[in-house]
């Protein structure tokens, strides 16, 4: 158990780059391992979640290169991978669960996945019921709807699948498992589009997938059933996910000016930039550029007064995994801030309801959780304190950079598990 302690800044300047995205390399490694030739990956996450897919990969008889330039997938087509003779170990890692299991419907072998304590507590009929209904054999193997998940052979067919939830690991592994349904379009309607890196990287990849937005908000993807995909070079821009971190670390600390290179923009998950300047941050898009594929800018931010927001409705999904250092942002700005509309945060790596909540107790702030979110009395003194993170990444990094901002030293306890979605994260620091 490793423990942190974060110490006030007084300035901070500078320029820097974020890890590759999660979300982006994950899908990298899955999809160049299922084309036919090498896939190029550079600015890949080394991050614990996505080594987890690619242990699982070789598993399955990909040979995937890891060098520190660049990732090299010898993908073997849509039919190449082998059964894995070992149960898939996929860590701490909900995308690779719920991607690879819509992989895996698509397969002639059997397989088990499972992973560490968190991962094996959270949601998995979300992507089972809809599997299953596609004609998947995949089942819980302790009948609770949570992984360990065993998948044997099935025979997909198609399916139009109305989504409860805004997720795009449910929508994801609907239409991987859609490649595999040999006999017409499958499409996944969800209340609120969420992030689309499937489906623009699927593209790329050469499958044809449509998406659309509708009245009112909700949205559409559908796949058609895929001969081939085609190997490819990936850009991984910066993940805006870490860079949100030093987004909040430039608006706290006095005297801030950080540049922040190559941070991936999409505006399906961007909705943590557009609440920062709803609270009055002091944020300039650069250089902005969709070489990758995927919209990528330069930000360029300054220390700023914050005032409180609200945020709630259909900007949640597009900031889903930034509400801890949002909230964080909240108890250090002017006003009351509220978070609605965000029960999702209860089925993250853990109830980020609960552990935000904690978090900022611990520091003095005035919050009130509730079902789908909470409120925080912004301004009141944050001081020092220790803070819990409870093996999420997410909490152990926001309430680091509260302590950069806090009136006396932040410890936080198990900080290691940063190494999940940012090796290096306190190395920078
Ligand atoms: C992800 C989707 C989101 C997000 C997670 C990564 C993805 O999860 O919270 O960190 O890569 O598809 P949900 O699909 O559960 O919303």
């Amino acid at each position: 158990m490793a423990t942190m302690e974060i110490r006030p800044l007084k300035k901070l300047q500078g320029e820097v780059t974020v890890p590759g995205d999660k979300s982006i390399s994950h899908r990298a490694v899955m999809f160049g391992a299922l084309a036919k030739g090498t896939t190029e990956i550079t600015h890949f996450l080394q991050g614990a979640d996505c080594l987890s897919t690619i242990g699982c990969f070789r598993e399955m008889g990909i040979q995937i290169e890891n060098t520190p330039e660049k990732i090299l997938v010898h993908g073997k087509g849509l039919h190449g991978l082998s059964a894995p003779s070992r149960t898939l170990d996929v860590g701490n890692s909900g995308t690779t669960t719920r991607l690879i299991s819509g992989i895996l419907s698509g397969q002639s072998f059997s397989s088990v996945l499972s992973g560490d304590a968190s991962l094996n507590s959270r949601p998995m009929n979300r992507i089972i019921l809809p599997l299953q209904e596609m004609g998947a054999d995949i089942a819980s193997v302790n009948g609770n709807g949570c992984a360990p998940l065993r998948i044997r052979k099935g025979n997909l067919h198609s399916i139009h699948y109305t989504s409860r939830v805004a997720s795009a690991q449910v929508k994801s592994a609907i239409l991987l498992a859609g490649l595999y349904a040999g006999d017409g379009d499958t499409s996944v309607t969800e209340p609120v589009l969420s992030r689309n890196h499937t489906e623009l990287m699927l593209q790329g990849f050469g499958a044809s997938v449509s998406s659309q937005v509708h009245e009112g908000g909700s949205a559409t993807a559908t796949v058609s059933p895929c001969q081939e995909l085609f190997a490819r070079q990936i850009k991984v821009p910066g993940d805006i996910s870490s860079a949100a971190y030093l987004i909040a670390a430039a608006l706290l600390v006095p005297n801030a000016e950080l540049l922040i290179r190559n941070v991936g923009v999409n505006p399906t998950r961007a909705g943590v930039l557009d609440v920062c300047r709803a609270m009055g941050a002091d944020i300039t898009y650069l250089n902005e550029n969709a070489d990758s594929g995927e919209p990528v800018a330069d930000l360029l931010v300054r220390s700023s007064s914050l005032h409180g927001t609200v945020i709630e409705g259909s900007i949640i999904p597009t900031l889903i995994d930034e509400i801890p250092i949002l909230a964080v942002l909240a108890a250090f700005a002017n006003g009351t801030t509220v978070i609605r509309d965000a029960a999702e945060l209860k089925v993250k790596e853990t109830d980020r309801i609960k552990t935000t909540t904690e978090g900022l107790r611990a520091l003095g702030a005035d919050v009130t959780p509730t079902e789908d979110g909470m409120i925080i009395q912004g301004g009141s003194p944050i001081h020092g304190g220790t803070v819990n993170s409870y093996l999420d990444h997410r909490i152990a990094m926001a309430f680091s950079i509260a302590g950069l901002a806090a009136d006396g030293p932040v410890t936080i306890l198990d900080s290691q598990c940063v190494d999940v979605s940012w090796p290096g994260f306190y190395e920078l620091f």
